[in-house]
């Protein structure tokens, strides 16, 4: 096999990426990027992958969350703050329901590309080409705004360091404490669910004052003020990501730069295109995005590329089926996981099948939906004796109303009152809270089953 270079994905098939009309421009902004620091270290993508590794085998859970597309518009440090605050309480009530370590991994500081399933637009009889995210053109419909524009990759970099550098201050700067459980809620989280979020926090605190008094605290302080938290995107924009690729000096493996963690998307997939070229050669823990058209002879490829050495925490496979649909699409999936004999964590994303159109025009996902796939995640994985690592949802610590249901129920007709999403609807902050503690429930149940079956 001829040696991986990070610019070999130009030589493949590619689709879902900007035509650049000026390639003097284009080359600049390539150059420029190839010599700013990289925004992740090596050694934090290992320990993420070993984490990972351990959530294939049932003793970690991934929580992997955040917006749809970060916003150039929309950026600021309450909202940063916020979309970190849920993240850790949810993680908290799954920590503490399930009694397992969690993962947490945000999809952001780089989550701005987006795949399109048309290439253009057409309103009121004007037909122009499609938004792809902030780091490649603009949402405004004018034809000007949708020329894509290399320097946004500049701002998108900056974004991205910018909004790191507070997740790490965030993570190990005292904030995140687990002393402080009961500072992570919101105002406006005034749902049965902060009530019962609030009863929790205050078990915590009682635990860890008993656990002061009997002088316990000191010697583990430090894995209890801090958290690790992580960031992910997807991997769509590849001239960006080539020039953020770096050679680790202590492997001499070469480093996706710009997140933790990268994801291939449902419709980037094609086992010998340009997307899997790129993600192949990286030493990141790589996501798969497998939809209702992945086919078992595809996959069989895909993990032979993507995890050669067949490591574990290397591949997560993020199932996107839809509620209804995950009986049908994931045993084979696992059959063929199990034939090959391949390392994986099953994770699953209960968002992107789930999208549908309301009465009132606006994209939605019915928040029973997104529970129903969790739901048949679990159940599958539990029939096929199998492990659910981790679930993926888009989210925000904002009080959008973008997904209907929840139990301060959102309905159709509210869905205009916040509707701020720059792409796919996004469960608000009181909705992820309430599914963290449904996900908690099944995780629970499903963690005592294998107890039972490992001591039975
Ligand atoms: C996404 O995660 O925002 C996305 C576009 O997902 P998928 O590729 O699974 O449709
Ligand atoms: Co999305």
């Amino acid at each position: 096999m001829s040696e991986w270079k990070k610019s070999n994905w130009r030589n493949k098939p590619r689709v879902q990426m900007p035509d650049y009309t000026d390639p003097t421009k284009l080359h600049a902004v390539e150059s420029k990027l190839s010599n700013y620091p990289p925004l992740v270290f090596a050694g934090e993508a290992r320990k993420l992958k070993a984490s990972l590794a351990a959530a294939s085998r049932g003793e970690a859970f991934l929580l992997q969350g955040g917006d749809c597309a970060e916003s150039f518009d929309q950026f600021s440090a309450d909202g940063i703050r916020d979309t970190f605050k849920v993240m850790l309480q949810m993680a908290m009530v799954l920590t503490f329901g399930a009694k397992v370590p969690v993962v947490k991994v945000g999809r952001m500081a780089g989550q701005f590309a987006k795949p399109r399933s048309a290439a253009t637009e057409t309103v009121d009889g004007v037909e122009l080409p499609s938004y792809r995210g902030d780091i490649i053109n603009d949402l405004d419909f004018t034809p000007e705004a949708r020329i894509p524009n290399p320097d946004k990759m500049l701002q998108a970099y900056t974004q991205s360091a910018a909004t790191l550098n507070l997740l790490r201050a965030f993570s190990t700067g005292g904030y995140a404490d687990v002393h402080q459980v009961h500072q992570w809620t919101l105002g406006f989280t005034e749902s049965e669910k902060a009530a019962q979020y609030r009863d929790m926090a205050t078990r915590i605190s009682d635990a860890l004052d008993f656990l002061k008094a009997a002088g316990v605290d000191s010697a583990r302080a430090h894995t209890l003020q801090t958290v690790d938290f992580y960031t992910s995107h997807e991997s769509l924009l590849l001239e960006y990501e080539e020039a953020l690729t770096r050679l680790d000096s202590t492997s001499g493996k070469w480093l996706a730069g710009s997140g933790h963690m990268i994801w291939i998307g449902d419709r980037t997939r094609q086992p010998d295109g340009a997307h899997v070229d790129f993600a192949s050669g990286v030493i990141n823990p790589v996501g798969l995005k497998c939809g209702p058209t992945t086919t078992a002879e595809d996959l069989k490829v895909l993990m032979g590329k993507l995890n050669p050495e067949n490591e574990e925490g290397k591949l997560t496979l993020i199932a996107r089926f839809g509620a209804g649909k995950v009986a049908e699409h994931l045993p084979r999936l696992i059959e063929t996981v199990k034939s090959e004999g391949a390392n994986v964590t099953w994770v699953c994303d209960a968002m992107h099948g789930n999208t549908i159109k309301s009465a009132t025009g606006y994209k939605t996902r019915p928040f029973q939906s997104v529970l129903g796939e969790v739901q048949e995640f679990f159940a599958v994985h539990k029939s096929e004796g199998t492990i659910p690592g981790g679930v993926h949802f888009e989210m925000t610590g904002f009080d959008v109303t973008e997904c209907t249901g929840g139990v301060w129920e959102v309905t159709e007709e509210n869905l205009s009152d916040r509707y701020h999403t720059a792409c796919d609807p996004r469960l608000n902050a009181s909705q992820s809270l309430e599914l963290a503690f449904l996900v908690a429930e099944e995780l629970v149940k499903f963690r005592q089953n294998m107890d039972l079956a490992a001591h039975g």
